[in-house]
């Protein structure tokens, strides 16, 4: 069944928020703090290796409750239930949405068009192994007779970021097999990337699920002429493999049937890094890391399907938005991890937020009179503290950011450890407390500085705080617990699309410009001269001049 149509500004629990927000807003949270010390404790959440500390928002529990008063409201539970049981909630795709099949457990059952998807699931993650293992272990080797030393990624979007973000955070796992990923159909993309590669020794892993992406098979193309120039037609057997749900297409470039890793339609682009996407995961940091990756995902699911929504994770953060997003008018949120590892985590984040909840019709077809999907942004502490800090600590936008960080690191270095950790609790601290008149007075006062450039300098020394921020805090960095974080997003942004009554899994916003650069390229090469807007014809014609 279709997920419930509800606009949730005319619910009760909506005009309830917008009154209790009347009275909170000017509020400092720091009054909480003073008045409560049970506050921290309270709006904390312990589960498994997670520690979730959202006391540093502009909440009170009245806010909670009344979050808590729409998701019944709106019957959230109903639409978790049909989220995982396979319903086609993807319905202007006319599709179930279940990466979280991807990663139950063998004993699940889960019904798409009659029929119980898991065992194929298991099946398609053998092959994964098995491939995985004869790579590593050498036992596949390139035409020349050589191990394979490198692998090539080839994809874009969801067919890139998910395992390009996955290996970069994991490297610390990685193996010999050294990885690339090529996305852009910018040929100097490419090019950089193959420049230094060996042939004799590379593994090409085509990934596309609909295996029409312009991007994607110009590279491959690119790539397999490359690789021609040393090797023959028949080498490219060993040599190529391809992810996809269009076993046609990949037969037709050329693809050995035996190297097609399959997944499916109910798997979207975005979340898919869970299906065979992951094989470059697989490659890169073993088969038994991918399954843990797999396994931190589905206790995330478990936790997310089962627990009250007080004390659920993915459902409080997207509460927590909503009522930035919608209330506070707040435009975008910042992801924080306070690890290099996780430097890619933001942009990951930014496709699978914005391309699913970038949307201004409602589920009933019409146009929404209020805000959805929130802009993402962000870079790892501490290097972010020297670059955007200023403007989340003092600028004149409210900036909600999640900060992510671990207690242990991965290599062991517990003196840059408590220097990173120390800025990671002062940075929360500051924003929550920001610096009073009477504060920076004082301090100044201590300086050698006149009265009078002592009174003006204040007003650009004080930081007025009560700037929202979540704390992640997570024992150390593994594939479990990096499973569990990237599900932990992907069930918030299934109940922020909820509540805002919008379709979360189509990406039509994509389709436009994609058509229109068809035209454009076909006209590069023709004179006749297509109707375009005068601005956009000039640049064309500049270029075709130049080129
Ligand atoms: O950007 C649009 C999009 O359809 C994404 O949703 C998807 O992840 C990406 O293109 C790549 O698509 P494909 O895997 O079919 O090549």
């Amino acid at each position: 069944m279709a997920l419930k149509k509800n606009n949730p500004t005319q619910t009760i629990a909506w005009s309830k928020l917008q009154n209790h927000f009347n009275d909170i807003k000017e509020i400092h949270m720091k009054t909480w703090f003073d008045k409560d010390q049970e506050r921290a404790n309270r709006f904390t959440i312990k589960w498994e290796d997670f520690y979730v500390d959202f006391s540093k928002n502009r909440i009170t529990q009245e806010t909670l409750n009344l979050f808590d008063d729409l998701a019944n409201e709106i019957d959230l539970k109903d639409a978790i239930t049909k989220y995982f049981q396979g319903d086609i909630i993807n319905e202007t795709e006319g599709r179930a949405v279940l990466h979280t099949a991807l990663r139950a457990s063998k004993e699940e059952s889960v019904i798409v068009n009659g029929k119980n998807v898991i065992p194929q699931v298991y099946k398609v993650k053998r092959k994964i192994k098995k491939f995985t293992n004869e790579i590593i272990n050498g036992k596949r080797k390139g035409y020349t007779g050589k191990a394979f030393t490198d692998i090539v990624n080839i994809g874009i979007g969801g067919s890139d970021l998910g395992p390009a973000m996955v290996v970069d955070s994991l490297k610390f796992y990685g193996n010999k097999l050294k990885p690339h990923f090529v996305s852009n159909v910018d040929g100097d993309h490419v090019s950089e990337v193959i420049k230094n590669l060996n042939p004799e020794t590379t593994l090409f892993v085509i990934v596309s699920k609909t295996f029409t992406t312009q991007e994607t098979l110009s590279n491959a193309t690119t790539i397999r002429n490359w690789f021609l120039k040393s090797a023959t037609q028949f080498d490219v057997a060993q040599h190529f493999v391809a992810v996809s749900t269009n076993i046609d297409a990949v037969k037709d470039f050329g693809i050995d049937e035996n190297n097609i890793f399959p997944m499916w339609d109910w798997v979207g682009g975005r979340f898919s890094l869970w299906s065979a996407v992951g094989l470059s995961i697989s490659l890169a940091v073993g088969y038994k890391n991918l399954e843990s990756l797999l396994e931190g995902a589905q206790k995330m699911d478990v936790h997310f399907k089962n627990e009250e929504f007080s004390n659920n994770i993915p459902v409080v953060l997207a509460f927590l938005s909503i009522w930035y997003n919608n209330f506070f008018q707040a435009e975008s949120e910042a992801i924080i991890p306070y690890t290099q590892y996780l430097n890619q985590f933001a942009t990951y984040l930014q496709q699978a937020i914005m391309e699913s909840n970038g949307k201004s019709i409602s589920r009933n077809g019409e146009l929404i009179s209020y805000q959805t999907g929130n802009l993402i942004w962000g870079e790892p502490g501490t290097n972010s503290q020297h670059a955007f800090f200023q403007l989340i600590h003092q600028g004149t936008k409210l900036i909600p950011s999640d900060f992510i960080g671990f207690t242990k690191p991965l290599h062991g270095n517990q003196s840059h450890q408590d220097k990173l950790m120390s800025n990671f609790f002062a940075q929360t601290e500051a924003l929550l407390n920001g610096k009073t008149e009477a504060e920076v007075r004082q301090e100044l006062e201590n300086s050698n500085l006149t009265k009078e450039k002592i009174e003006q300098l204040i007003p650009f020394k004080v930081f007025k705080g009560n700037k929202p921020t979540n704390t992640i805090f997570i024992n150390s960095l593994t594939p479990e617990s990096l499973g569990k974080l990237i599900a932990m997003y992907e069930h918030k942004i299934f109940v922020q699309g909820v509540i805002w009554n919008i379709f979360s899994y189509d990406q039509f916003g994509v389709e436009l410009g994609k058509q229109l650069a068809g035209n454009i390229l076909k006209e590069f090469n023709d004179s006749k001269i297509n109707n375009h807007d005068s601005s956009t014809q000039n640049l064309i014609d500049f270029y075709k001049n130049l080129r």
